[in-house]
């Protein structure tokens, strides 16, 4: 019960990775608030974790709807102790093909999302001054880029320069901001992926997949229990020394 006495927003929670989270928070002793723009789909998530969790409507790229989630979940738990930024979209495209309006989209997601939900629960912490833990989810691909992957490698290396950033600026209010940097995590998101590398790459559907997990050194794609260690280990007391750092849980594609 690492967490026990604790609350927690995690954007993007209605499925994948954020729900995950979401439950190993709740086994942990936290209460916790799943917010996605799929409110149909948190509510029904938040029903199966049970009465510690609540489901809140939330799109990371409008701030009234930021701070009426982080308004809600205040309200419904009295305040905000730890905060996931997960919620984010994939997209591909060779370089003379990406689109204006997709590029937008996924900063406005990824990044502008990431920050503002940030910007909104730390005044809320700094308000409280309680400190709190806040980690944002990276990827292998923002610390490389990728030729068909641009747009989401640049994003998700903006997640982990903010990571930095804040965390060295939030520090001071006992506010610790690290990320998480997953490699390849089955599920709906790599369904959406193979289908992009199978219409660049010609290739059949889910052998992408195939491919990236093969090519795991641990030797598998990962799953979304394999990074609820890492969630739990950064909102926990145990972190308290950690600042502004991103991990790297991906069964060993990338070492730094
Ligand atoms: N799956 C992977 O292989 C992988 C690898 C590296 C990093 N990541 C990162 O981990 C995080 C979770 O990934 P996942 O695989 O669970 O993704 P996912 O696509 O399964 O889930 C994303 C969730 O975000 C929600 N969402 C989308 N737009 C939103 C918005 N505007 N406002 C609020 N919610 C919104 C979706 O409804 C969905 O529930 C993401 O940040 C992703 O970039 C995933």
């Amino acid at each position: 019960m690492r967490l026990q006495g604790k609350t927690a927003l995690i954007t993007g929670a209605a499925r994948g990775i954020g729900l995950a989270f979401a439950r190993a928070y709740a086994l942990e002793g936290a209460r916790v608030a799943l917010g996605d723009i799929d409110i149909e789909r948190a509510r029904a998530a938040a029903a199966g974790i049970g009465a510690s969790a609540t489901a809140v409507e939330m799109d990371v790229t409008r701030q009234d709807s930021i701070d009426a989630a982080v308004a809600a979940t205040v309200g419904e738990f009295g305040g905000i102790d730890i905060l996931i930024n997960n919620a984010a979209i994939f997209t591909a495209a060779p370089i003379v093909e990406i689109d204006r309006e997709e590029y937008r989209r996924v900063f406005d997601i990824n990044v502008a999302g990431t920050l503002f939900t940030l910007q909104a629960v730390a005044r809320h912490m700094i308000a409280r001054g309680r400190g709190g833990k806040i980690i944002n989810m990276a990827s292998q691909a923002g610390r490389r880029g990728e030729p068909l992957v641009a747009v989401y490698c640049a994003s998700k290396a903006a997640v982990i320069s903010l990571t930095q950033s804040a965390g060295l600026d939030l520090i001071r209010h006992g506010i610790n901001v690290n990320a998480i940097a997953p490699g390849v995590v089955d599920g709906e998101h790599w369904d959406g992926v193979d289908a992009l590398f199978a219409r660049y790459e010609g290739k059949p559907p889910g052998q992408k997949k195939r491919e990236v997990g093969a090519a795991v050194p641990f030797g598998r794609m990962g799953r979304a229990e394999d990074l609820t260690g890492m969630a739990v280990f950064l909102a926990s007391a145990e972190a308290d020394y950690i600042v502004a750092q991103t991990y790297n849980v991906d069964g060993g594609n990338w070492m730094s």
